[in-house]
């Protein structure tokens, strides 16, 4: 079993990419081998600045150790410092169909009205993550629900290159998808996902948020005036409530069921200051590591140097695979 997920670097984490993805890695390196990287060749597809993306890479790193990523038992690295990852995603872009990216749903979003405007990177993203996972034989994606797509693409390229070419080179991964935080929506529209690019700050709780802010993020909430039900069938025409409920569950390691047990019949004056409460709880000791951690920001590159140094040597067997099967060899 390895796990190989990825995190783009630029914006604030916030509590999805939290409790859909990191914490569950920080679970997971204790059990298997992870490879958790910062997706720096993602986030040029659209325009960065230059000045700011090497701070940017260094903050997010410093913020998955914060969240509990050791880097002494998971190999924590960033994309551009392997080059494995665009060396392969460009024999895998030969292998993808223009007709599969153009069903990507992330793209269509992201691209909206300005399709002829956007760059081909934006395009061939996908493509890129197939290389990521599919680089590192990856059998476990821990992913949120959003990167599904993305992930049955992977395999659908790995089948096709291991068909064509008439090898069985890649590893066909699975998606790992959290039960209660798949998808932890805006807490200002049950309809739309938590999101670093949602104009509106106070839909999101940021993993830097102060505890007043987080606080009033919560208390400020979408929600309706009925109390909480039951059982979870109650919550299925109540999007908020059920973001609400969930958050509570994923951040308490609790099974949803049984916050409603808990809950059921209080209304959400009585619900959120428990759940403030328990965001509070959650965020401060990282806050704190994070400030520590960018004390010093030359341990963090280091950090950054040796996991590339060590999934670059992970990488190369399956490159030079890869290369082997398309008949231009380079040797190992
Ligand atoms: P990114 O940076 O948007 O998000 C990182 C991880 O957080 C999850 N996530 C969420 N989970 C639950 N609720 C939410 N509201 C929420 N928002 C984000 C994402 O699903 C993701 O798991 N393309 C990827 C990065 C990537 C990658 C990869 C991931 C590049 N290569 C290879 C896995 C494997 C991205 O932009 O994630």
């Amino acid at each position: 079993m390895r796990v190989v997920s990825g995190i783009q670097p630029t914006g604030n984490p916030h509590l999805g990419n939290y409790l859909g993805a990191i914490k569950r890695w920080a679970e997971m390196q204790h059990e298997t081998e992870c490879l958790i990287f910062l997706a720096d060749l993602h986030a040029i597809t659209v325009y960065n600045d230059p000045a700011q993306l090497a701070a940017t890479i260094r903050e997010a790193a410093a913020t998955l150790i914060a969240c509990g990523i050791d880097p002494e038992k998971a190999i924590l690295f960033n994309q551009a410092r392997v080059p494995a990852h665009a060396e392969l995603a460009w024999l895998l872009n030969c292998t993808a169909r223009v007709g599969w990216l153009n069903r990507m749903t992330q793209f269509k979003e992201k691209s909206g009205k300005n399709r002829e405007g956007v760059s081909v990177g934006l395009y061939a993203y996908p493509v890129l993550q197939a290389a990521d996972v599919l680089l590192y034989q990856a059998t476990h994606v821990p992913i949120g629900e959003d990167q599904k797509q993305h992930l049955e693409l992977a395999r659908d390229i790995a089948t096709k290159f291991n068909a064509d070419y008439g090898v069985e080179l890649f590893t066909l991964p699975e998606p790992l998808i959290g039960d209660t935080a798949a998808r932890i929506m805006s807490l200002r529209d049950g309809a739309a996902k938590m999101s670093k690019s949602d104009p509106s700050d106070m839909s999101r709780i940021n993993l830097t948020d102060d505890s007043d802010t987080i606080a009033q993020k919560v208390r400020k909430a979408k929600t309706d005036p009925e109390p909480l039900p039951e059982t979870l069938e109650g919550l299925d025409s109540r999007p908020e409530a059920k973001n609400l409920v969930g958050i509570y569950a994923a951040l308490a390691g609790r099974e949803t069921q049984e916050v409603l047990s808990e809950f059921a019949g209080q209304g959400f004056g009585a619900f959120k200051p428990a759940l403030a409460e328990l965001a509070i709880e959650a965020l401060r000791p990282i806050r704190a590591r994070l400030g520590e951690l960018m004390a010093h920001p030359d341990e963090i590159d280091r950090i950054l140097e040796r996991g590339s140094g060590q999934a670059a040597m992970l990488a190369r067997p399956t490159l030079a695979a890869a290369y082997q099967a398309l008949g231009l060899p380079i040797g190992r």
